[in-house]
């Protein structure tokens, strides 16, 4: 082994020590899991089916960082309103109020129970669904969490397990370990698959940082499919060219959720670990304490361009809403700021801790004033009209055109930013258009500077 490898080999060592879970911590599952599980038995009939599934199930949890999940399998006669009624009705009922547990209702297809044990860290999901034996019998979209217990813990010994382990690690340290709309990344069941068919984090690592696209892996017949044809169809019917096709369900592409940009954070991220490998590239920007202020100011000094930031809470409601919502209104404003002449070279948006922020770097134009292109002169007719509406403005020829120049009533951005955010532009998507916004130019809070740091961290690479 040349001594590269020796130093990858040891440090994953360390790092599989640090995040699989310890004795302590399965005493602490198993606790969990066997109190609720009880306290479900007590309360369901005959018809319902109890079952642990993901990560805690297959055994490819990250230490302090997962929750575990139990399945209520409903039989497929029952109405699929009728199953998500009872489901949350039975957790409902298990909820201990003297011991101040609480259940928050989830939403993913359809609604499940996240229930939040007061004296304890992990959370407990209490997912309904219909019991099935394969894919074609599918209702309801987790109805494959089942099938996908089965086929890992078939495929699976402790070394694939603690594969899974790291690269979950890794992805999240990268900020793309999830399939939720913030993260567009890489759902946990997607790492025991990328894991189960590589045969290891390692040889997943290499795979990814050499990948070409399109990448279609068939799982189940333990295939990468090559053939141009067959791969065009693939790449077609799934609309991507990043395939991991669900070995539970031919119809089902696993990665479907991962962005472009998900996947090249990860590919980069990937060949900068071979090249330069160090443990630390598995610990996150969250641990390291450094002034978010200073380094924003450090960038934006670099860039040459001014940076604008929106700050809001956010409403308590479902996370990849509010993150769509906020998506919408960045890419909106976006919009704006290009109609207006300004140019907004890149953007962000981030959520942490109940606060929103949305941030621009703009290039520092003065648009006092902007060229408006009129019809071409042979249009006689638009060119009248033109003439007409701007008959107060300078008029003149350029080319074939006639141009007029305009002082713009937004003529900076903090004008048209602060016009936005007191709504006299556009309205706002539902959920945001009753919080409260502020805009800050360069200096931004400590609080809000650490949100987009977050982001900012993950995406550059300095
Ligand atoms: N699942 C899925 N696709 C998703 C999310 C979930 O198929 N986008 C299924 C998988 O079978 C997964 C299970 O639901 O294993 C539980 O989901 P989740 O808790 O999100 O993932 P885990 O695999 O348990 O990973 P973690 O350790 O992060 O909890
Ligand atoms: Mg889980």
């Amino acid at each position: 082994m040349d001594k590269k490898n020796e130093k990858i080999n040891s440090i994953l060592k360390k790092v599989i020590k640090i995040v699989k879970p310890d004795e302590e911590e399965i005493k602490t599952i198993n606790i969990t899991v066997n109190e609720v599980m009880g306290r479900l038995q007590k309360i369901i009939n005959k018809n319902v089916e109890l079952l642990l599934t993901g990560s805690v199930a297959r055994g490819t949890n990250v230490r302090g960082n997962y929750d575990i999940d139990i399945f209520l399998l409903f039989n497929r006669n029952l109405k699929e309103s009728e199953m998500e009624k009872k489901g949350l009705e039975i957790a409902k009922k298990i909820v201990n109020r003297n011991k101040n547990e609480k259940y928050i209702v989830k939403y993913a297809e359809h609604p499940y129970a996240m229930l939040i044990l007061n004296d304890r860290a992990i959370t407990v999901d209490l997912v309904p669904s219909f019991k099935i034996k394969n894919a074609s019998e599918r209702i309801s979209a987790v109805d494959r969490t089942q099938l996908h217990n089965q086929f890992i813990n078939n495929n699976f010994n402790e070394k694939l397990r603690d594969d899974v382990r790291l690269l979950k690690t890794f992805l999240n340290v990268n900020n793309i370990y999830g399939a939720e709309a913030r993260i567009e990344g890489f759902s946990g069941y997607l790492c025991e698959l990328l894991i189960f068919h590589y045969g290891s984090f390692l040889d997943a690592l290499k795979h990814i940082s050499e990948i070409k696209l399109p990448l279609i892996i068939d799982i189940k017949h333990k295939n990468t499919i090559y053939d141009d044809k067959l791969s065009n169809e693939m790449v077609k019917k799934f609309n991507k060219d990043f395939i991991v096709i669900d070995p539970v369900d031919e119809n089902r592409n696993v990665a479907a959720n991962i962005s472009k940009e998900s996947l090249s954070i990860f590919i980069l991220k990937a060949r900068e670990f071979f090249d330069f490998p160090d443990i630390k590239k598995f610990y996150g920007p969250k641990y390291s304490n450094i002034n978010s202020r200073a380094y924003i100011n450090e960038l934006k000094n670099r860039f040459n361009l001014d940076i604008y930031v929106i700050a809001f809470k956010i409403p308590d409601i479902a996370e990849d809403i509010i993150w769509q919502q906020i998506k919408k209104l960045k890419y909106k404003i976006h919009e704006a700021l290009k109609q207006n002449n300004f140019n907004s070279e890149i953007s962000f948006q981030n959520i942490s801790n109940k606060f929103g922020i949305i941030c621009f770097f703009i290039n520092k134009t003065d648009n006092s004033s902007k060229i408006i292109f009129g019809p071409d002169i042979l249009m006689k007719d638009a060119v009248n009209s033109f003439i007409k509406k701007h008959k107060k403005s300078v008029l003149f020829i350029n080319e074939n055109k006639i141009c007029t120049i305009e002082k713009q009533e937004y003529n900076t951005p903090k004008k048209l930013l602060n016009a936005i955010i007191d709504k006299k532009i556009f309205e706002f998507p539902s959920y945001l258009s009753k919080q409260k916004n502020s805009l800050y130019i360069n200096n931004i809070p400590e609080k809000y500077a650490k949100i987009l740091n977050e982001i900012l961290h993950i995406k550059f690479l300095t």
